[in-house]
């Protein structure tokens, strides 16, 4: 039987700067179709640069987010944007508040509702009535996680509750500089919730990524690694890496020589 070749999208840049620069514009452009966009914004610090950047181009009047309605991805439960461990309130103080996002385009996860179930599915249709995501930008946990749909998730798991490994909170208390205590359970945007977006930029930077990289990219999809899903979105994701994290990438992937252009996916198994 011939396989059909996947056709996501792979830009390798020289490095981390390059490759959050190009992000940066994926994000500018599809802002700048639309009078009303809704995207969703990963926290972590590989997309900090690409938020410097950003956040100078609206400074220079060059980007407008007025229109812009952003998704979280992830919160902890029990934990509210008002609390110091909030990964929404991070990506405020990161991001949101420097480009003049006010709390009503703001969509944090409902982590503190008393029916978790019920409220995450309504956060999803929520997701729905405006139209469904025009960009999800996501980083690439250390375990394969995209949000924090841990090893495990499936492919058409929708927004919900997780128990977190205890690697990915070992993770997150750097953002907090190791003084936070990371609760153990958090809701995530599924990744069926994320399949669903018009656009899917996966950016990963540094060496520390490149082994995960390639088993996200070059691995049968599995829910071992929750990342390698993102491929079934074929041409609506492009992974945008720099060179360090594309380093264990097969040489049909990375090609002859360091490019800043885009290839086509690989025709192995699992295509879409
Ligand atoms: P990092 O996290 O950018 O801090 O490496 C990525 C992620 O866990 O999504």
């Amino acid at each position: 039987m011939v396989k059909a070749r996947e056709s996501w999208k792979l830009a390798i840049y020289r490095d981390a700067s390059a490759a959050s620069e190009a992000a940066a514009d994926q994000v500018a452009a599809t802002i700048a179709n639309e009078s009303e966009v809704t995207i969703s914004l990963p926290t972590g610090s590989t997309p900090l640069v690409m938020y410097d950047i950003l956040a100078a181009r609206a400074a220079r009047g060059e980007i407008d987010f007025s229109g812009v309605h952003l998704f979280c991805l992830d919160e902890y439960v029990g934990v509210t944007p008002k609390d110091q461990v909030s990964l929404t309130r991070w990506l405020r103080e990161a991001f949101l508040q420097r480009v003049g996002l006010q709390d009503d385009q703001v969509h944090p996860l409902p982590s503190t509702a008393v029916d978790l179930v019920a409220a995450a599915s309504e956060f999803d249709q929520a997701i729905a009535d405006r139209g469904g995501l025009d960009l999800a930008v996501l980083g690439l946990g250390p375990n394969g996680h995209i949000g924090y749909n841990e090893p495990g998730s499936n492919a058409d798991s929708r927004t919900r509750v997780v128990t977190l490994t205890p690697e990915s909170r070992r993770q997150a208390t750097a953002y907090w500089e190791g003084t936070a205590e990371i609760p153990d359970r958090a809701m995530t945007m599924g990744v069926g919730t994320l399949l669903e977006a018009k656009q899917i930029v996966l950016l990963v930077t540094s060496e520390a990524k490149a082994d995960m990289l390639r088993r996200s990219l070059e691995e049968p999809m599995s829910a071992d690694v929750p990342a390698s899903w993102l491929r079934i979105a074929g041409p609506r994701l492009t992974v945008i890496a720099d060179e360090a994290a594309a380093s264990e990438l097969s040489a049909a992937h990375r090609g002859p020589s360091a490019a800043t252009e885009e290839r086509g996916g690989d025709s192995r198994d699992g295509a879409t």
